[in-house]
């Protein structure tokens, strides 16, 4: 059986007192056992966050990681100091950091690379921009960024890793993809997988669905046979809102 997860994208969002608040809330609420629930905070806060799920089963991302493993690289985050305060999970090419800050999918593989040499998980997200829908490339992109971003593993090493599907267009702007859109698009990746590294591994990986995914939408799109649950960011907010996706499987 593979993973059931929600993983909480708060962006650039919130100070340290409002981010405590929230995983205070987070903690001490009733979750399925089988439900992963992981919260991802700004960096400042990740360290602090990790202490106050200590009791719980939450887990902690980040938000991105440096492609350098150290150095002389001012600004810059390595995915072993990520490891060091209690992260357990990367996102990485998520379409913000895609759109805005140029990168591009021959970094993200030394970024996936960085995530899983310090035993963390990728979160390894991709989608097309509305444009590409509309000119019907979607498959075409969504391909070309597994391919290039992720398809360099190990079988060994992709079964460390979560695949997330988010389509731009759905980010942020309260238009989810239908659910016959999610479904074929994360069977197509899970196709991708099986024609690579077989059908056992295809099975097994967690292919979770992200954009304006919310307590409303998120128990049928939970339910379409190859969605594993979501990366969620504008509801992962806020704690009843979180808390009831997480439990909309
Ligand atoms: P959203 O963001 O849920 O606010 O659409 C999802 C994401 O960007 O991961």
């Amino acid at each position: 059986m593979r993973d059931k997860i929600v993983a909480g994208n708060w962006k650039m969002n919130k100070k340290l007192e409002e981010a405590l608040q929230l995983v205070k809330e987070l903690a001490v609420s009733e979750i399925d056992s089988s439900i992963k629930m992981i919260v991802i905070p700004p960096f400042p806060f990740i360290h602090s966050v990790v202490n106050n799920v200590e009791n719980s089963t939450i887990k902690v991302g980040a938000q991105n990681c440096a492609i350098q493993a150290s150095g002389a690289y001012t600004g810059e985050v390595a995915a072993a100091m990520l490891k060091s305060v209690g992260a357990s999970y990367i996102i990485v090419g998520h379409s913000e950091r895609r759109l805005y800050f140029n990168e591009n999918n021959s970094e993200l593989v030394e970024k996936v690379n960085q995530s899983l040499k310090n035993d963390l998980t990728p979160i390894y997200c991709c989608g097309e921009l509305l444009e590409e829908r509309e000119s019907n490339n979607h498959f075409k992109v969504v391909e070309s960024q597994i391919n290039e971003g992720l398809f360099h593993l190990s079988k060994e090493e992709l079964l460390k890793s979560v695949i997330a599907y988010e389509p731009v267009w759905a980010i942020g702007t309260g238009v989810t993809a239908s659910s016959e859109q999610a479904q074929e698009m994360h069977a197509f990746i899970r196709g991708l997988i099986a024609q690579k590294y077989g059908q056992e591994t295809a099975g097994a990986i967690s292919i979770l669905y992200g954009g304006s995914c919310n307590p409303k939408n998120a128990k049928e799109l939970f339910a379409l046979p190859d969605v594993d649950g979501g990366l969620i960011g504008g509801a992962s907010l806020k704690s009843d809102d979180f808390v009831a996706i997480a439990n909309s499987f």
